[in-house]
């Protein structure tokens, strides 16, 4: 029996290809340097063409911008700075029109605090219904003048800001994203209304933002082992009193079932940073989650053993509840894997990015690495998610100067975690085009590296062995063959990594050159191919 069956589900969140469009970096119609709905929209077909199945949209609503968009001010409207209401219906008649899915970013953990409910909290007093919607307390010490526990944020310092009449807020991120208190039905039953305003839009589904932390311990009791965990948690031991609380579950069967309730197969897909993936298990239960986002795999890197793990425990966990496994390389929060794997950066989550002062990465290797890894994933059976700008092969940008960073971790570290900006540069559409295609005009809220004119979307198109015709050829194989629905099995797990699906062969090879496995060569990830299997490099035989 393979280590994992052929997928019992039709439903096309199983195995679709997910792009994730990061709206402020994707494409600008309006010529401003920053990416906005109706450049999306005219960019779609170009995804249709790439093979995907359907998008998801980081933030694109009305926000202050302090932590790009994930400091949400109305949940229901969209920033002027991406467009309207009218121009999201475009887009989403457009993308249905093609063929393609839309999901959406839901951020519930936290609002901006320039949303009209923090700001009456603000003007409203200790114990006041206002400031239940959040999460405020009184201090610690003499006069209330340290913060209420020891909670630290995952942006570096603490997770508490003092307000004028003395007490203190919560925000797990940025000061400017104050945590909602999800024990207040109000709050409940304000997000459904948000999820109904969207689903009636006809939006496909959601990717929601930090679910596991959506919950608080009673009491908000001191994190047991900040000291070794920060704001984070130690896997193994118990769970911190900010992060996957029990209690949490319950929201998201309210919000399945209103998911249900809907025509069309819509989906929902937890960022949940929950491990090890049997405790995972349980956000993908029928009744709750679709999916969530394997960081497991993501975290392996391309490290042989950790990779082994990971699609071993992945395959144990969700089959034990009927789940899909997703898979990921990539996304707007993690160095782009083109350089990550150019050099030894660490776990891919930690959001550190690169800078001018780290070491730079070997940009051969990198890319070498990236185009293997994506084919090695890409013949997994599941969903994978995709990041715009990984089909071009672009890498980090690692010299971006101080002065043009925007993420808040790297003003909370005091610049010793420069973030992640690096991973957010608008795309270079066209090698030609003033801002390379990204817009009308040469303004780009970021500016694009040197390296990214040759990696032009247009020049890619033309070239046969680029890495966006390596994309478009294993995604059109993956569809033909029906690799996302298929079944799994390794073949070897020695220096040459290899498993079967279906009736193809994923091989890698960790090791040194040596002869080509027997099989009928279908994908090479070199741009040439000859007599070898080459180290670093993945093949799809048919066999
Ligand atoms: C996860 C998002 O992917 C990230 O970009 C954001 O900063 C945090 N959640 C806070 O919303």
């Amino acid at each position: 029996m393979p280590l994992h069956e052929p997928t019992a589900g039709s439903e096309w969140w199983r195995s679709g290809i997910i792009y994730q469009i990061y709206p402020r970096s994707f494409a600008d119609h309006g010529g401003d340097g920053m990416g906005d709905l109706k450049g999306i929209t005219n960019r779609l077909p170009k995804l249709k063409e790439l093979g995907i199945d359907a998008v998801w949209l980081s933030p694109f609503y009305t926000s202050p911008q302090k932590d790009a968009g994930y400091d949400v001010s109305d949940y229901r409207d969209v920033d002027p700075l991406f467009g309207d209401l009218n121009d999201f219906d475009q887009m989403l008649e457009r993308a249905h029109e093609l063929g393609l899915r839309v999901m959406i970013d839901l951020v519930p953990n936290h609002s901006s605090d320039q949303h009209e409910w923090f700001q009456s909290a603000l003007n409203s007093k200790p114990g006041s219904k206002e400031r239940s919607y959040y999460h405020f307390k009184d201090g610690k010490g003499e006069n209330g003048e340290l913060p209420p526990n020891n909670w630290q944020s995952m942006f570096g310092g603490p997770a508490w800001t003092r307000v004028e009449d003395g007490q203190w807020y919560c925000h797990l991120f940025d000061s400017s994203q104050p945590d909602l208190n999800w024990e207040n039905q109000v709050v409940r039953d304000e997000f459904e209304d948000i999820l109904r305003f969207w689903l009636d839009r006809g939006v496909d589904g959601f990717r929601v933002d930090q679910p596991h932390a959506m919950a608080k311990a009673q009491g908000l009791p001191d994190h047991p082992y900040v000291a070794e965990a920060g704001a984070g948690f130690i896997e193994g031991r118990e769970s911190p009193p900010m992060w996957f609380q029990d209690s949490v579950h319950e929201i998201f069967r309210s919000w399945r079932n209103i998911l249900d309730s809907y025509p069309g197969d819509r989906a929902m897909c937890g960022e949940a940073y929950v491990l090890p993936l049997s405790f995972m298990a349980l956000w993908v239960r029928p009744d709750e989650f679709h999916q969530t986002f394997n960081f497991r795999f993501l975290d392996a890197g391309w490290d042989q053993e950790k990779l082994i793990s990971a699609i071993n425990e992945s395959f144990e966990a969700f089959d034990s509840v009927g789940a899909p496994s997703t898979w990921v390389l990539n996304n707007h929060d993690v160095i782009r894997h083109a350089s990550r794997f150019g050099g030894d950066y660490g776990r891919a989550t930690a959001s550190d990015g690169i800078g001018p002062n780290n070491p730079q990465p070997d940009s051969l290797l990198g890319i070498t690495l990236a185009r293997a890894s994506t084919l090695f994933m890409l013949g997994l059976p599941g969903a994978s998610y995709l990041y715009q700008g990984e089909e071009l092969g672009l890498p980090e940008h690692t010299t971006l100067e101080p002065e043009f960073r925007q993420d808040p971790t790297f003003f909370r570290t005091n610049g010793e975690r420069v973030g992640r900006d690096g991973c957010r540069v608008p795309l270079p559409w066209e090698a030609n085009g003033p801002s390379l295609g990204f817009g009308p005009t040469a303004a780009s809220w970021l500016p694009q590296p040197a390296g990214y004119l040759e990696l032009a979307r247009d020049l890619q198109e033309k070239d046969d062995s680029s890495t966006l015709n390596l994309y478009k050829r294993a995604l059109e194989i993956r569809k033909e063959l029906k690799l996302g629905e298929g079944s799994f099995d390794w073949v070897s797990t020695g220096e040459l990594l290899s498993y079967q699906n279906q009736n193809v062969i994923v091989v890698h090879n960790f090791g040194k050159d040596c002869a080509l496995p027997a099989g009928r060569l279908v994908l090479s990830s070199d741009s040439e191919q000859g007599d070898l299997l080459r180290s670093n490099q993945t093949l799809w035989l048919e066999i």
